[in-house]
């Protein structure tokens, strides 16, 4: 039986957000450095986003790099970097193909120049596709993002162009990074790993869990379809009883 056929295309969550782990796990397993497990993570990235494309998925928002992840040894956030700015050169193709348009969330400063300049440029290059819009979070942090929308709502209250009263979800959705992307519907996270990371914590208030015990180096389609179908079982209430939404 072909397990895409079960999918129902009227009810895919509209928004994905992966956190992607387990790259170090995977090498180690074969006795390879972490360099190698992050080179084949690559690999399910861009399966991942052309199963998504594919499927008709809008939103797809995958943790990429963390403001945590700088504190890992130099040289394994040198190799991330090298990585970004090769998987950015070598799938600016894939994007154009499947018709993506690229985003990135995240403090995008504090990248590396070369990083930056090739992020912004894909970014442009991509800002007229219209089929899915991939997010990368790259040196995000959750609570970073609250902190920013915070400091640049102050500011405009302290400029009277906001008032106090006027504040509500729409005013905070519009200043975090994520900005005109809807809420997150599903949240996968591999390697067997239960905890969010400080990824979108506003943004995953209504969201759904999937967990899987899959390293993100043998995440593929057909994991991912297992994902959505698992999704698409749930009842999501909103907070309203079972009858309600009936
Ligand atoms: C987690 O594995 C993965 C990351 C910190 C980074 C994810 C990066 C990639 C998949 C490659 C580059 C990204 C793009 C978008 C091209 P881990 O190192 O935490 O694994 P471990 O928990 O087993 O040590």
């Amino acid at each position: 039986m072909n397990l895409e056929n079960e999918i129902n295309k009227d009810k895919l969550p509209k928004h994905l957000a992966i956190i992607m782990d387990g790259n170090g796990r995977w090498a180690k397993q074969q006795g390879k450095l972490r360099a190698f497990g992050h080179e084949n993570g690559t690999k399910s990235v861009r399966t991942t986003v052309e199963a998504c494309a594919k499927l008709g998925i809008e939103y797809l928002t995958l943790y990429a790099f963390s403001t945590e992840n700088w504190n890992r040894p130099k040289l394994e956030v040198e190799i991330l970097m090298k990585l970004l700015i090769s998987s950015l050169k070598k799938e600016l193709k894939t994007l154009q193909e499947n018709n993506i348009k690229l985003h990135a969330i995240g403090n995008l400063n504090s990248l590396p120049t070369s990083v930056k300049k090739e992020l912004l440029e894909v970014i442009d290059k991509t800002k007229n596709n219209s089929k899915m819009t991939l997010s990368l979070a790259l040196s995000y942090g959750s609570r970073d993002e609250i902190i920013n929308a915070v400091k640049n709502i102050s500011e405009k209250v302290k400029n009277n162009i906001i008032s106090i009263d006027t504040i509500d979800e729409s005013i905070i959705n519009q200043h975090l990074y994520t900005q005109n992307i809807p809420d997150v519907d599903l949240v996968i996270r591999t390697s067997g790993e239960h905890r969010i990371s400080n990824f979108l914590l506003w943004q995953i208030a209504y969201a759904e869990f999937y967990f899987t015990e899959v390293l993100w180096p043998d995440f593929k389609e057909e994991e991912l379809i297992k994902a959505i179908i698992s999704y698409q079982n749930r009842e999501r209430r909103f907070g309203k009883t079972s009858e309600q939404i009936k």
